[in-house]
């Protein structure tokens, strides 16, 4: 039983391996380092906390979105890498943060984040990033408030 676990385990890396190493592959994609006291600026220029809560950050003079409400940069079961979270700011509809959310797509599964592709410039985006991704941290399963039996 060990030795199929372990050959199991071994097939499954490579086949992850390999898909690494496609031309659609994100390997290598890099920005330059950004300045997060600037990206926390753009955050609230842009009004991210129309639809969002990040944790410590407020700005009363937002109005909030009646119907959607993302908590975002929380603890995470997965690990949420720079480049997911880029992808996640230009083309949300990629991967949702939360898929059994309805709310917040449509009945075409496009997500209903705004689309800030043609305002926001790529300097901004490199400083927002920077800002937020340090919110992110990464917990193991056992350990979230999803844990199912005592440990
Ligand atoms: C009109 C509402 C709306 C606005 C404004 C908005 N978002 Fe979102 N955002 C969403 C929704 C809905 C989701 C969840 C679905 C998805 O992932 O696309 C989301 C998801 C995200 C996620 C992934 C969530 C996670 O941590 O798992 C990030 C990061 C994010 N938004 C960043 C931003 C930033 C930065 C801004 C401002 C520049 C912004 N959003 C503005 C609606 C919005």
């Amino acid at each position: 039983m060990k030795y199929i676990m372990l050959i199991l385990l071994i097939s499954m890396s490579l086949a992850l391996y390999s898909c690494n190493k496609g031309l659609d592959s994100p390997l290598g994609f890099s920005l330059p380092k950004g300045n997060s006291k600037i990206g926390e600026r753009v955050f609230l220029e842009y009004k991210c906390l129309a639809c969002h809560s990040l944790k410590g950050i407020e700005d009363s003079s937002i109005a909030k979105n009646k119907n959607i409400s993302v908590l975002i940069g929380s603890d995470k079961t997965h690990l949420v890498t720079y480049a997911e979270l880029v992808t996640s700011i230009i083309n949300p509809s990629h991967k949702f943060s939360r898929p059994y959310s309805d709310i917040e797509k449509t009945s075409e599964g496009v997500s209903k984040m705004k689309n800030f592709n043609d305002v926001i410039t790529v300097t901004e985006l490199i400083d927002l990033v920077s800002f937020l991704h340090p919110y992110y941290e990464f917990i193991p399963y056992g350990q979230t408030k999803y844990q199912y039996y005592p440990q």
